[in-house]
């Protein structure tokens, strides 16, 4: 490209991005403007809509009927009407709780009104709607004019944590299904539109979710007020702020993490998360990981309370299915017997009021046995 050209694509771009810096530009569009034929509602590598249409988040505002539970949960916190109620659809169907001001001039709620849509996670297009379609703008150059950035695990994780962890206490107290944040687990499953190329992105993946769940969890805490109504939810935040904390401080990125205050955790737990998102897992790393988990039976002997035990339990029962998946698809381990065994894990962390810690503490040495053999 020649330098006249490329000066002008500078200044263009330079202009876009300070127009981008107001509300204008910032609008959404609506899931018909990615679904045309030519773009994302097409054939093979242009398909995103027709998955994203098989997916849970496009059924995700329906759904919230679809739960037995869900009518004892709006009844208890005197909702009305789920579908149109922002305490439910800020997750369920969030552009209905988007103030219309930021609605580009062809849409409308009933238009916007689909679950969660892809400017739910990509964020809002109008800006960025035409042009990112220009095979000669980098991934960088898309991301500085408001395309958000999910190539990065950090930058993904931050997009997720907030509907799928972030439940307001009170919610969770009154019976809505617990959210626990792991989204690795989320990233490879089939309706996932999308494929991360690279080697060992699992543990990076699992371990980058878990120190944002960490910093997000303590965030919550930090501005929690006293609400009787929501009791058993604080306590279930506290539980997981303390399981998480036991958890990523096992790692080595997050071996410098630990006290109990809410405010330094979070900061804490964000230097993690983004180191995490940076560091290159390597089959020894994984294993060694894997190991120091499985190697973790002692603390479950002196916990503080059967649900703290339990969860931790929990938190770590899924670490070590998402490193032992990560050990048999890029690392050729394949252990009929571990896999029963974390199943088992699983098992013990249901009961959160009568946890067996030393039943949950020798299905782990089961597993080292395991290990230990090769
Ligand atoms: C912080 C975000 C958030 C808020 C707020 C929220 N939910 Fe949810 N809800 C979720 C997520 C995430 C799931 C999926 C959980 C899973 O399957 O792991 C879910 C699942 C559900 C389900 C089960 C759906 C199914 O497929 O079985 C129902 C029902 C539900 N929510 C109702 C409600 C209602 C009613 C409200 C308002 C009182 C509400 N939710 C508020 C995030 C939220
Ligand atoms: C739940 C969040 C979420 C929703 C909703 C969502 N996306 Fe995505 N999308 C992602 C993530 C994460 C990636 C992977 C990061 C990347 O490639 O930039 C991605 C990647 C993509 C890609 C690049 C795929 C590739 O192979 O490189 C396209 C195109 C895309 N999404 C379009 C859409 C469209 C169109 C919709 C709505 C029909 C949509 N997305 C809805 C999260 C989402
Ligand atoms: C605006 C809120 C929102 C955002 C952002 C969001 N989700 Fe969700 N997600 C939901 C809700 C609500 C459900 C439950 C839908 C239902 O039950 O039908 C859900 C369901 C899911 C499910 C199926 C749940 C299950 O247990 O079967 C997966 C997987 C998932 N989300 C992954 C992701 C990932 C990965 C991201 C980030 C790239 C993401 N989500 C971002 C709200 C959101």
């Amino acid at each position: 490209m020649n330098r006249p050209v490329r000066l002008l694509q500078s200044v263009i771009f330079l202009a876009f991005t300070a127009a981008a810096s107001g509300a204008e530009g910032h609008r959404f569009t609506g899931v018909e403007s990615c679904a045309t034929s030519g773009c994302h509602g097409g054939g093979a590598g242009h398909n995103q809509t027709q998955i994203h249409r098989k997916d849970q988040h496009a059924n995700a505002a329906v759904a919230m009927g679809q739960a037995t539970w869900s009518q004892q949960l709006t009844q208890n916190l005197g909702i009305t009407n789920a579908y149109a109620s922002a305490r439910c659809n800020v997750c369920h169907a969030p552009l209905l709780t988007v103030n219309p001001d930021l609605f580009a001039p062809d849409l409308t709620p009933a238009k916007a009104g689909n679950g969660v849509s892809c400017e739910s996670c990509h964020g809002p297009a109008e800006f960025w709607l035409r042009s990112h379609t220009r095979t000669d703008y980098t991934h960088a150059m898309r991301t500085q004019i408001g395309m958000r950035d999910l190539k990065d695990f950090y930058g993904r994780a931050n997009a997720c944590v907030g509907c799928h962890q972030n439940l307001d206490p009170e919610i969770v107290a009154n019976g809505h299904v617990p959210l626990t944040f792991e989204f690795d687990d989320y990233d490879t499953r089939e309706t996932a539109h999308w494929k991360d190329k690279g080697e060992w992105l699992g543990p990076r993946r699992w371990l980058v979710g878990q120190a944002v769940a960490l910093r997000e969890v303590s965030w919550m805490l930090s501005k929690t007020t006293p609400n009787p109504r929501a009791t058993a939810g604080v306590k279930d935040m506290q539980e997981r702020f303390d399981a998480l904390n036991w958890l990523v401080r096992k790692t080595s990125a997050g071996s410098s993490l630990g006290g109990s205050d809410y405010g330094s955790t979070q900061t804490a737990s964000d230097r993690v998360a983004r180191a995490a998102a940076a560091e290159t897992w390597t089959k020894e790393s994984t294993k060694q990981l894997f190991r120091t988990l499985a190697g973790s039976r002692s603390d479950f002997g002196k916990a503080k309370s059967p649900s703290i035990a339990a969860k931790r339990g929990y938190y770590l029962a899924i670490g070590l299915r998402r490193l032992y998946i990560a050990l048999r698809d890029e690392g050729g381990m394949q252990s009929p017997n571990i896999e029963k065994s974390l199943d088992a894990l699983f098992e013990f962390t249901k009961n959160e009021t009568n946890f067996d810690g030393d039943g949950f503490g020798r299905m782990l040495e089961q597993i080292e046995i395991e290990l230990a053999k090769g």
